[in-house]
């Protein structure tokens, strides 16, 4: 069995990119350092986060690492495409970074936080490379978060059948609401953590489209085999679920969601 990472399969691809453009200004417009700056995108994967930021700090220079080539290989075409050419990419693992100690100007990192099992020793070890009164800024969700009309309970039960795969896997989907914590435990001081919540109704519906259905629905879809095979629930409560989740992306449906966005300073 497969272990549970996103962006490995071209759903997961085609549902990052998604995920990406939807919420580009929500938790975007503030992803702007200072010019000349030299950032490190931590766990970059294939590069949906990266078309985006980089093009708003074009005198800054990014350096998008992560562990998957194949991954990596997709960031390149994708950069490549949008004419992106203040970005270099590499593979390497956060737990060895091959960077000399306080390298970068700042660093950036997104979804990887909730895959792993050690995220206070993660942040630790990218503070290492972090210029003294640069910022981290990690950016995460929150599946407790997750409310929608019309409720269903056994919409309710899918989404928990991800948070519990995610745990199997050593990773934590509501880890949000912690970002504080973690980055307090990890060091660093000044931290700010906005909360930013996706609200979507019928009057916006790209958004309908780009995140209610093709953003959290396609995800929960995308555990189906998995969850259904460990016997976390069955195969027909699972469509309904699912069936149910689509439902609030019909006429009259509404879902709320909520990312957490951290900042914090290396002392
Ligand atoms: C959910 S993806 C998020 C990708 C991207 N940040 C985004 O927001 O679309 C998590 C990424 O972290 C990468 N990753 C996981 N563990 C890592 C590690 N130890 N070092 C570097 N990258 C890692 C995975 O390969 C995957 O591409």
């Amino acid at each position: 069995m497969n272990k549970y990472v996103h962006g490995y399969s071209s759903h997961e691809s085609n549902r990052l990119h998604d995920q990406a453009d939807s919420l580009a200004d929500l938790l975007h417009y503030d992803s702007i350092w200072e010019e000349d700056s030299i950032i490190l995108e931590a766990g970059c994967g294939i590069g949906a986060q990266t078309k985006i930021i980089a093009p708003k700090n074009l005198s800054s220079k990014f350096v998008s690492i992560d562990i998957s080539l194949k991954s990596l290989e997709q960031a390149k075409t994708i950069a490549n495409t949008n004419k992106i050419n203040n970005v270099e990419f590499q593979q390497a693992d956060i737990f060895e970074l091959p960077f000399e100690d306080e390298y970068f100007d700042h660093i950036f990192l997104s979804y990887l936080l909730e895959h792993i099992p050690n995220p206070v020793d993660a942040l630790i070890r990218l503070k290492k490379v972090l210029k003294k009164e640069g910022t981290i800024t990690v950016i995460e969700g929150d599946h407790g978060s997750t409310y929608f009309h019309p409720d269903s309970d056994i919409a309710k039960k899918a989404i928990q059948c991800q948070v519990e795969l995610q745990k199997q896997n050593g990773g934590d989907a509501n880890i949000g609401r912690k970002l504080y914590p973690l980055l307090s435990q990890s060091g660093f001081k000044d931290i700010k953590v906005s909360p930013r919540q996706v609200y979507v109704d019928d009057s916006n519906p790209d958004w309908v489209e780009g995140f209610t259905k093709n953003t959290f629905t396609a995800m929960i879809k995308g555990i189906s085999k998995e969850a259904i095979s460990k016997n976390l629930i069955g195969k027909k409560e699972f469509e309904k679920g699912i069936k149910h989740l689509n439902r609030t992306a019909e006429g009259g449906g509404t879902f709320c969601y909520t990312f957490f966005k951290g900042i914090g300073t290396k002392d």
